[in-house]
Order: structure tokens, then C-alpha cells, then sequence
């Protein structure tokens, strides 16, 4: 099982890269996958042409209040892991032959909701080792690598654009996922849709980190994006698809 986590400043294409990784996958039978919406906005669902409302799913933030907080924490008998698991199975899990999503939901409090965070990452490790990929979409701010909801990371994703903002978050999102003991195996550079492809010699002498390549700049995602359609359905010529393509090959996974 490898874990893939994307992260980056807000609005910097993070969404978008996590689903076109996803279509890269299935298209080349790498399955099963599960993708992971960490972002309360909860975008990712609709570019993979999800509606969790309709498909009757909750996500976890809402499961973890109506498992722990509306009842007590008080189930007797069964361990706070296994019971968020089996609700996780039954009520959050969206699947769909191609792949399997979950929306980790609104923010919650640290502190009060302590416990119900570790039996989450309990029940997540033992879920997530059912896949084959898990890609992970992390929200704009940096807050979440904090959760560490992910224990266990292979790469992490960080997506460039032409700010030094851009090069900022870098640094600090490498910081704080060491700060936090968070365990990762790699972490890449990506050149977002607005990324100037010259820089990127520069940025990997600036930064210190392997840039895996550019995400194309394509006008047919934006308008797929605009009008809420799942990018799965984009075409195989499309120009960010065939980037992300690109970089996952050049690692291997394709
Ligand atoms: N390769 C691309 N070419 C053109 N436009 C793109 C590309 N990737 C993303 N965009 C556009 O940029 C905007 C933001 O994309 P996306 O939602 O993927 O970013 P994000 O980093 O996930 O944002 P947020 O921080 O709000 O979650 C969207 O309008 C999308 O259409
Ligand atoms: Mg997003």
C-alpha cells in the first residue's frame, strides 16, 4: 500500500493533481484505490463526479460526532477503533467500481475530540490497508498534517506556483510535518499549472527537494472544473492529464 498526500497553497491546483492521479491509476489498473478528502471544503468529491449527499454518506467528522459525542463514547463492550470502523464501512465509504472515497469532513476541535482522533487513525490504518493507493487531499492551510491522520506516508505532494509564497509554504509544510513526527518517505516538488517551467532547476537549488515536473496548464480542466464535471471523465489527450501521467510514471507506479 503506498500513501500519496497532496498538499500546497490554496487554490494552487491540489484537487485537480489528486484526481488526475487517480484517473492515471485506474486507467492502468492499479486498483483498488481509495481517495481521501481532508479539506472541510470538501472539492474533490465533485471533480470525481461524487455527490456523497445523494449516495446517502456521511463523512467522518460527522460519524465521529454522532458515534462519540451525541452517544457518550459509551457503546459497552466494543473498543472505540472497531466501532468507528464498522461505521466507516457502512456509512462513510462511498465505492464505485473504479475506486473508493471517503470525506474526512468539517474541522474539529483538538483536545475534546482527542480520543475520537486516535480511534480514527486506528480505524484508518486498518482500512487503508485494504488498498493499493490512497491519495490523500489535503486543505490549503497546514493544520492537518498536525492530525496526522496519515500516519504512514510514502510521498508527499507540494505544489508550486509562480509566488515565493509558493516556495514559503514549502518549507514549512516539510518543517511541520517533521516538527510533528509525521512519517513520509519522500518529499517532491510539483510545478503547479501556473508554475513557470524555467524556475524549475532553480527551485530544486533553492529548496532542496526533487521537482517531479509541471502540471500543464489546460483550459479544457478549468472548464470541466467550472461546470462541476468529474475530471475521471477527461479526455486521455487531455494536456494536465497526460502531465500527471508523466510524473507518476517517472516514479514508478504506472
Ligand atoms: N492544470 C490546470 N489547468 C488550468 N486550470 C487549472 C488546472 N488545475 C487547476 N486549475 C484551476 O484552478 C482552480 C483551483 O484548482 P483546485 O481546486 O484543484 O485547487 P486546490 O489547490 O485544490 O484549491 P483549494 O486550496 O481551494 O482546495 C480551479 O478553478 C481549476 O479549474
Ligand atoms: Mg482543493
Amino acid at each position: 500500500m503506498k500513501t500519496l498526500v497532496t498538499v500546497g497553497r490554496g487554490g494552487i491546483g491540489k484537487s485537480s493533481f489528486t484526481a488526475l492521479m487517480a484517473k492515471a491509476l485506474i486507467n492502468s489498473a492499479q486498483s483498488p484505490i481509495l481517495l481521501v478528502d481532508a479539506d472541510p471544503d470538501q472539492n474533490l468529491a465533485e471533480m470525481l463526479g461524487i455527490d456523497l449527499k445523494e449516495a446517502g454518506k456521511s463523512t467522518i467528522a460527522e460519524l465521529l460526532v454522532s458515534t462519540f459525542i451525541e452517544q457518550g463514547g459509551t457503546t459497552v463492550g466494543i473498543p472505540p477503533t472497531q466501532r468507528i470502523e464498522s461505521r466507516i464501512w457502512e456509512n462513510a465509504l462511498f465505492e464505485s467500481p473504479n475506486f473508493d472515497f471517503l470525506a474526512v469532513g468539517t474541522k474539529w476541535v483538538e483536545g475534546c475530540y482527542c480520543m475520537p482522533n486516535s480511534a480514527l487513525k486506528g480505524a484508518l490504518e486498518s482500512l487503508t490497508k485494504n488498498y493499493k493507493y490512497v491519495l490523500v487531499d489535503s486543505p490549503a492551510g497546514l493544520e492537518n498534517l498536525n492530525r496526522r491522520i496519515t500516519s504512514n506516508v510514502n510521498d508527499i505532494f507540494d505544489i508550486l506556483d509562480h509566488s515565493k509564497k509558493s516556495q514559503d509554504h514549502v518549507r514549512r509544510a516539510y518543517k511541520i510535518a517533521k516538527e510533528v513526527d509525521m512519517k513520509f518517505e519522500n518529499f517532491y516538488l510539483v510545478g503547479g499549472y501556473r508554475f513557470p517551467a524555467e524556475l524549475s532547476k532553480q527551485v530544486e537549488v533553492d529548496l532542496g527537494f526533487k521537482f517531479l515536473g509541471k502540471i500543464a496548464a489546460d483550459d479544457q480542466l478549468d472548464e470541466f472544473v467550472l461546470n462541476g464535471k468529474s475530471l475521471l471523465d477527461l479526455p486521455s489527450s487531455s494536456k494536465a492529464y497526460l502531465s500527471v501521467k508523466a510524473i507518476l510514471k517517472n516514479l514508478g507506479y504506472l
